[in-house]
């Protein structure tokens, strides 16, 4: 079965078919970054209208290899009101023009289902398409991007319990108001990837952002002295008592914000090699939060797999963490590829197959929903 996915949450436009959930037959993705960058984050108005202009272009391209469309799979949410409604209306269209079942996805389950998603030229002979998202379950999800930071308990496909999550600002947030400090550009997280690299590498040139890119990170890191040593993101117990949530479970980011706008004001770094100190200070602090509770998390319960997926997976440093924390719990740690780690629409035409009975589920009166969580009612 093909079902063309389409994705409008936030600041990409994206459409996609992928085949019987796993199999991506066509992705494409326009990703609006330029157009928000002068204001150092998204703009809602800019964002819809831009979404507005692409959104037929990019559906066309992404079915213009022909092939019949079985269905039509689309973010509801969460994200923005004004962005989700450009998808949701394209593909309302879409399902009545072809006579096919519209089926509303919710952002942040379908960024756990890119580990599953494989690219059709890149099927591996003799490994195919991995493993079955049902034959990893239970597992342990952990959504980590602009807009979220959650972990969910997972007991079997298409099931997402939230156990933990930030209490204020997304890790992907954090990293994006630390470069706008820091002057350092939009989307903060992958230039702060980068510089940490680089300061790891002993690198005193930050103007090479592909060299940058192309650094692996040393194995083993210590910061040195003199660099701060930024507090981790563990909220008080009550705060998260109030989201009925463990406190052990859960993150906030806001008071890392605040430390680090505190100490440039103090200590001001004089040149690029001591901003790049700072970040990869700064980052240390974010990852080390999120391994540190996706290790506890991983001893709440008997995990088949980690399964992570959003834009911050894409950071080199995290990834490496998570490894870690993965092999220590002896469970297999599943990220995506990295094209599919950002918003992309595969991931939304791949959850809608594992997860649905598509019998009958013309789900037209569907709407947007901004603030929906994991776990809630499906469309
Ligand atoms: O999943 P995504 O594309 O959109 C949302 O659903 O939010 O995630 C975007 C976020 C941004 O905050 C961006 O700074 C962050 O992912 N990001 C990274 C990296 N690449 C993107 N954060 C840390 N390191 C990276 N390499
Ligand atoms: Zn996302």
């Amino acid at each position: 079965m093909d079902i063309l996915g389409i994705e409008t949450s936030c600041d990409e436009t994206a459409a996609a078919i992928v085949r019987d959930g796993r199999e991506v037959l066509s992705s494409v993705v326009y990703t609006q970054i330029p157009l928000h960058q002068p204001y150092g984050g998204v703009v809602p108005e800019v964002a819809s209208r831009a979404h507005i202009e692409k959104i037929s272009g990019v559906v066309a391209e992404a079915i213009k290899g022909g092939g019949k469309v079985d269905a039509v799979a689309v973010t509801y949410g969460p994200g923005l009101a004004s962005s989700l409604l450009v998808g949701l209306n394209a593909a309302k269209g879409l399902s009545l023009a072809l006579g096919v079942p519209l089926i509303g996805i919710n952002h942040i389950e379908a960024h756990l289902h890119t580990p599953f998603l494989v690219d059709a030229a890149g099927l591996v002979p003799g490994v195919g398409m991995g493993p079955a998202p049902a034959d990893m379950m239970p597992a342990l999800g952990l959504a980590v991007s602009g807009g979220h930071t959650t972990w969910m308990d997972m007991p079997s496909y298409g099931e997402y319990r939230i156990i933990g999550q930030t209490l204020d600002d997304a890790a992907g947030e954090a990293f994006d108001k630390a470069a706008k400090l820091l002057d350092l550009g939009y989307p903060g997280g992958p230039v702060i990837d980068r510089w940490a690299k680089g300061f790891w590498n002993g690198v005193k040139d930050f103007s090479d952002a592909a060299a940058l890119k192309a650094l692996a990170y040393p194995v083993s890191i210590r910061l040195p002295e003199g660099l701060p040593r930024f507090p981790k993101g563990h909220p008080r117990a009550g705060t998260a008592a109030l989201a009925g949530l463990d406190a052990n479970l859960c993150v906030s980011f806001s008071g890392l914000k605040t430390a680090l706008l505190y100490h440039v004001r103090q200590h001001p770094p004089a040149d690029d090699a001591e901003k790049a100190g700072l970040v990869a200070a700064y980052q240390e602090a974010i990852v080390g939060t999120l391994a540190d509770r996706t290790a506890t998390a991983l001893k709440r319960r008997e995990y088949k797999a980690l399964i992570v997926g959003g834009g911050v997976s894409l950071n080199g440093r995290l990834r490496a963490r998570l490894a870690e924390v993965a092999s220590a719990a002896g469970v297999p740690l599943l990220l995506a590829a990295p094209k599919y780690c950002g918003d992309n629409a595969a991931m939304i035409a791949g959850l809608a197959f594992c997860r649905r009975n598509l019998a009958g589920e013309a789900a037209f009166a569907v709407d947007v929903e901004p603030t929906l969580q994991p776990g809630d009612a499906g469309a």
